[in-house]
């Protein structure tokens, strides 16, 4: 392996620490050689064993003692992933940048914009790489999108309008499950926005270069006891103009992870469904709708240069996460070699400020009275 990287969270059965540690594996770039999986020592020790790290003086009680000791190591991780709750993200990612630590940071980026702006400007002085997991970023045919979209295919962008409707809260509500997303003591303003509202604000950049420059926000409570949005619909300014509509739901029953976005142009239009993420609809004004197929050769380079498997063969989540790591590996390779960049796109700390600024005008939007809030 070239790199060595440390995980942050992941431990006790936790979802997104797995879901990065399997990405990673697919690169063929990082290895797994620390960590601080939770607070427990000694479940760290289990999933140490479990994922096959075979020194344990490397894996550490607390994340502070594991940036302080990594850092005098000589063979010591060459960057550090953040999969743990959101108001641990800017503590731990300063403690690692600090130390001359590379950082991968999962959404939102931090809890307040001058956390987020304080990330940017220390990885930027550090000359350091920070990427942030916005993971539908990562599919191959969000690239052809954006391709599409920048190659005028589908005209000029009028209006785009993404979705992402889950039932989670309701599932962990039945089962009478402490949820820390929920914990407004633990500095939490927004819970279906700052959850999932915010991979969309990305997505819509992933997919068409694009920013959300102004929102207009009404927040719904549901159940009606619930101190934080769980329904969000968003009215949307984009950067060239165009108008939007995002809504994000974690009480829309039956909903898994339907994550949905329509680009609509002067010419045409282009719709992706997570649930099919190999087939991007494209429509052309007057003609046949088409499904164009993932790793076909009609795909753009930018949309081959991530697809792995033959057309037909499913790609999906984990491969979505490799793709944002093989970006920021080479990176990462690319700077140990002086060189500037590693030549693939991925979301860096700079969209993941865009992110928190995104979260935080939706809720100013929602206080005022529903008002156009820029970001
Ligand atoms: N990119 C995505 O698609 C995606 C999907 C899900 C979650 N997330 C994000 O990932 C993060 C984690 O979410 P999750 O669903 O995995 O949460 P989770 O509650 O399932 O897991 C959190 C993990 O962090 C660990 N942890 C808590 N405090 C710690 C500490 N001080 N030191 C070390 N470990 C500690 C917990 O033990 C647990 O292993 C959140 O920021 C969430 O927004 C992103």
């Amino acid at each position: 392996m070239q790199l060595q990287y440390g995980l942050l969270g992941g431990g006790n059965g936790a979802f997104i620490g797995d879901v990065h540690r399997r990405g990673i594996a697919f690169t063929g770039l990082a290895g797994l050689c620390a960590g601080c999986f939770s607070r427990n020592m000694e479940q760290n020790l289990q999933t140490a064993k479990l994922w096959n790290i075979a020194d344990e003086s490397r894996v550490y009680a607390d994340y502070r003692s594991m940036a302080e000791t990594e850092a005098l190591r000589e063979d010591g991780i060459d960057f550090v992933v953040i999969a743990t709750p959101n108001y641990l993200h800017y503590e731990m990612a300063k403690a690692f940048l600090e130390k001359g630590i590379h950082v991968c940071c999962d959404k939102p980026l931090a809890l307040t914009v001058e956390e987020a702006t304080e990330l940017e400007q220390l990885a930027k002085e550090k000359k350091l790489c920070f990427g942030v997991t916005y993971s539908y970023g990562g599919y191959a045919m969000i690239r052809q999108a954006r391709t599409m979209v920048e190659t005028g295919e589908i005209g000029q962008i009028v209006h785009v309008a993404i979705e992402y409707p889950q039932d989670w809260l309701l599932l962990g509500l039945a089962e009478g499950k402490k949820m820390w997303r929920l914990d407004t003591s633990l500095g939490a303003i927004s819970l279906a926005t700052a959850d999932i509202g915010t991979h969309l604000e990305y997505l819509i950049t992933a997919a068409t270069g694009l920013e959300v420059t102004e929102v207009l926000a009404r927040f719904d409570y549901i159940p009606a006891e619930m101190q934080l949005e769980t329904n969000s619909n968003i009215l949307l300014k984009l950067s060239n103009g165009a108008s939007g509509a995002l809504w994000s739901s974690v009480v829309a029953i039956g909903h898994d992870s339907d994550v949905r976005i329509r680009i609509y142009g002067s010419k045409g239009s282009l719709e992706w469904f997570h649930g099919t993420p190999g087939l991007l609809k494209v429509c052309r004004f007057k003609e046949p709708a088409a499904y164009y197929a993932m790793n076909r050769p009609y795909n753009s380079e930018k949309s081959l240069e991530i697809s792995h498997l033959p057309a037909g063969h499913p790609e999906g989540y984990f491969e979505a996460f490799a793709n944002i790591y093989e970006g920021f590996c080479r990176d990462i390779i690319a700077h140990n070699n002086g060189l500037a960049t590693g030549g693939l796109y991925y979301p860096t700390v700079s969209d993941g400020v865009r992110g928190v600024r995104f979260i935080h005008a939706c809720v100013k939007s929602n206080a005022n009275g529903n008002t156009w809030t820029a970001l």
